[in-house]
């Protein structure tokens, strides 16, 4: 069998994916999902964009101090402030990386940056210099490249791996390529390039038309040797290309691709569950690789079939992406030593003595009542605890609910807000309506509710509830989250999380809005 070159998996959720509306994470969940990344052994991790706020640079800053098996990148536009950052943020990585970044396409050099091609040249080339004076590691993107102009791109290109950058990525920002004409195009600049040997090219797909995966993949039969995505295909709008499909296809169609990745593919469906229970955002039950219905098999004869021989219906196994490891980590009589290593190996670290107190407490009344913990119950158990805290502008004091058949139901809820009990009554269609209802009445936020979802955690009815709830008032959008083995609770959590994300949310920059 003839070697196989490194496919090199640039993971995005904690920027791009962090760019879908209402998908904001906070420190400790990036941090959380970065451990699950270089678990997974992903070859670069882009941290965030560490020039966004102070929150986004504390955020890429402690990831490059942690993890110190993947590359930690940050996003930075062309311009010196953000570099500066994005350095700064970086300092203490053990591999870091600054990914700067102009448009490149008519539309966008026009109207967004409004300058002139050679202006825009000008600013990568001293963006990119100043990152090398930063940090050797530089990759340059032409954002909106899949509609900007081939001999544009070959002058740009060209001058950016001459001022050092050792990566150039080709996105096609707003996924309109297709296919044979992305990878031809992929193709073709390799090949007109003078000097686009001394550079790894790489693709960054949005999946407007649902095509991020297959455009990544012709990219890499056209000789891409790296590809940016994200867990469960999150990200701005319709999102990225998806992380498991890609590792997956290469992985599953050795015959057609001349690469491999270095990725632990068990760590896959973990770090996607992770990822849906952090950001909120729930995965399609037929999604590939990861949806709970991706290995499921229905038809008589389908399952006939697999019981037989497996490779008559299924091309890869459960087992080789994270399926069927569900365990029982912990029960009722498990110890606080226990407990914290299960908790530190789910890469969470506890600030203080007190935060570990409250966890255990609420790890202890859990296994009381559901006898079985498995790790998504963790997880979702300290996102929940650590969304919930004393300094909240909201909190949920008591609720009452009552719903007998044939009545309406009726909710009553206690509540703090900024320390001060607050009671009120509603009915609602329903009692999550009636809930919901008690609590817009002591809030008056007057929200428009986006998005109500339900997701059981765990198999079995003894599993938590998780709730997501989008909000959304004066143009701004939150989610928010809540687990509990009741969903009425896990409701009420989420609701007043998102409230609370409206009292406190941060003000950042967004990557895209301008660049210079
Ligand atoms: O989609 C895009 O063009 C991007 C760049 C910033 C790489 O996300
Ligand atoms: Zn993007």
């Amino acid at each position: 069998m003839t070697e196989k070159e490194r496919l090199i998996i640039f993971d995005t959720t904690l920027r791009d994916g962090e760019q879908s509306p209402g998908a904001t994470m906070d420190g400790d969940e990036k941090m959380r999902i970065a451990r699950a990344l270089e678990r997974m052994r992903v070859d670069v991790i882009e941290a965030g964009f560490a020039a966004a706020s102070r929150g986004d640079f504390e955020a890429v800053k402690a990831i490059a101090e942690t993890v110190r098996e993947s590359t930690i990148c940050s996003l930075a536009r062309a311009r010196q402030p953000d570099i500066d950052a994005a350095g700064d943020a970086l300092a203490g990585a053990a591999s870091g990386r600054i990914h700067t970044f102009i448009a490149t396409s008519p539309i966008h050099m026009q109207h967004k940056l409004r300058m002139e091609p050679d202006q825009v040249i000008e600013a990568a080339v001293e963006a990119v210099r100043h990152a090398r004076n930063r940090i050797d590691d530089v990759e340059f993107s032409c954002e909106d490249a899949g509609r900007s102009e081939m001999d544009f791109l070959c002058r740009i290109i060209e001058q950016a791996i001459e001022a050092g950058a050792r990566t150039i990525n080709i996105p096609d920002t707003v996924g309109y390529a297709i296919p044979e004409q992305f990878g031809a195009m992929i193709g073709e600049l390799r090949e007109r390039i003078p000097n686009s040997d001394k550079a790894v090219f790489s693709v960054h797909c949005h999946n407007d038309l649902g095509l991020a995966v297959a455009n990544s993949l012709a990219a890499v039969t056209h000789g891409a040797r790296q590809v940016e995505c994200t867990l469960n295909g999150l990200g701005e709008r319709a999102g990225n290309a998806a992380l498991e499909e890609v590792v997956m296809a290469v992985r599953t169609r050795r015959d057609a691709f001349p690469v491999d990745t270095g990725i632990e593919t068990r760590e896959i469906v973990p770090a996607s569950k992770q990822v849906s229970t952090i950001t909120g955002f729930p995965v399609q039950p037929n999604k590939a690789i990861v949806g709970a219905n991706a290995f499921a098999h229905e038809s008589g004869i389908h399952q006939d079939g697999v019981l037989k021989h497996r490779e008559t219906y299924e091309i890869m196994s459960a087992e080789e992406v994270g399926w069927h490891t569900n365990r029982m980590v912990l029960g009722k009589h498990s110890g606080r030593a226990a407990f914290r290593s299960r908790m530190e190996e789910l890469g969470v670290q506890f600030a203080s003595d007190e935060e570990m107190k409250d966890a255990f407490q609420r790890f202890k009344s859990l296994a009381d009542k559901k006898h079985e913990v498995f790790d998504e119950d963790l997880q979702a158990l300290i996102t929940d605890a650590r969304k919930a805290t004393e300094r909240d502008h909201y909190r949920l004091l008591e609720l009452d609910i009552s719903a007998h058949t044939g009545e309406i139901p009726r909710c009553r809820v206690v509540l703090s807000v900024e320390g001060e009990s607050h009671q009120a009554e509603a009915t609602g269609a329903g009692p999550v309506d009636a809930t919901l209802r008690a609590i817009e009445e002591i809030a008056q936020s007057h929200a428009e509710l986006k998005l109500y979802s339900v997701n059981a955690i765990t198999a079995g009815t003894d599993s938590q509830g998780e709730v997501t709830v989008r909000l959304e008032k004066g143009g701004r959008i939150v989610n928010g989250h809540g687990a509990d083995l009741d969903i009425i609770t896990a409701s009420a959590k989420a609701y007043l999380d998102a409230l609370n994300h409206f009292v406190s949310g941060p003000s950042r920059s967004h990557p895209q809005a301008a660049d210079v």
